[in-house]
């Protein structure tokens, strides 16, 4: 499953408000050849987008971003999403994800944190806030100790396509969230063309680093 999400190195994160464009957004993602979706429970409709294009779209991989609390990951396993991620690190999320068997991907900035991580035989974290937490200068410095433990970071927060490139190209960058290409002013006005080619011109900058 680590494979698929990493697979195009770019991890979409959605805040939807409307259950209506779970579907479109979830199409003008895999129109652009990209097939995983993390969908952030911040909104009243995040359930209801996370079941519905788990039901129709099956080529989707799914997640769920900003879980903040355990108690919501046994109905996030019925729904069947493939992993979950979390802002920050917390430990009795990530032990009901691993009784449930469901692949977390938690929250860090610290060396504190990465070694909590590595506890729980994670290797792969999210890096967040990434820009506001020394961005790019951070990630080489973490890849001092930890490159040689096979650690894989997923920089997220304040990542478009201008830092896009730098971060990439940084240690133990297995791939990049943001919200740029599909974010809430987009979905509200419908532009789902938009969001592909923003999607197709991310990847292929990607492609060609
Ligand atoms: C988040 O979880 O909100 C992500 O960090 C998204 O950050 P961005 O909106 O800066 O891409």
């Amino acid at each position: 499953m680590k494979t698929t999400i990493l697979a195009r190195k770019l991890v979409p994160v959605a805040v939807i408000d409307d259950v209506e464009h779970a579907l479109p957004l979830a199409e003008a993602l895999l129109a652009a050849d990209l097939n995983v979706i993390e969908i952030t429970l911040r909104t009243e409709a995040a359930m209801a987008c996370i079941e519905t294009i788990k039901k129709s779209m099956p080529e989707m991989t799914v997640g769920a971003g900003t879980i903040l609390d355990q108690k919501i990951i046994p109905r996030l396993v019925d729904y069947g999403i493939s992993f979950g991620i979390t802002p920050g690190l917390n430990p009795r999320v990530i032990e009901s994800a691993e009784k449930k068997g469901l692949l977390i991907i938690p929250g860090v900035i610290t060396p504190s944190e990465i070694e909590q991580a590595r506890h729980y035989g994670l290797d792969t974290l999210k890096f967040f806030p990434a820009e506001a937490a020394g961005g790019t200068g951070m990630l080489k410095a973490l890849a001092g100790p930890y490159a040689h433990t096979g650690i894989a970071f997923i920089p997220t927060g304040g990542i478009n396509l201008s830092n896009l490139e730098s971060y990439i190209s940084s240690p133990c960058v297995a791939a990049v969230g943001g919200s740029w290409f599909v974010a809430a002013h987009l979905l509200k006005d419908k532009k789902y063309t938009e969001i592909s080619q923003l999607t197709k011109q991310a990847l292929t900058l990607i492609q060609n680093i």
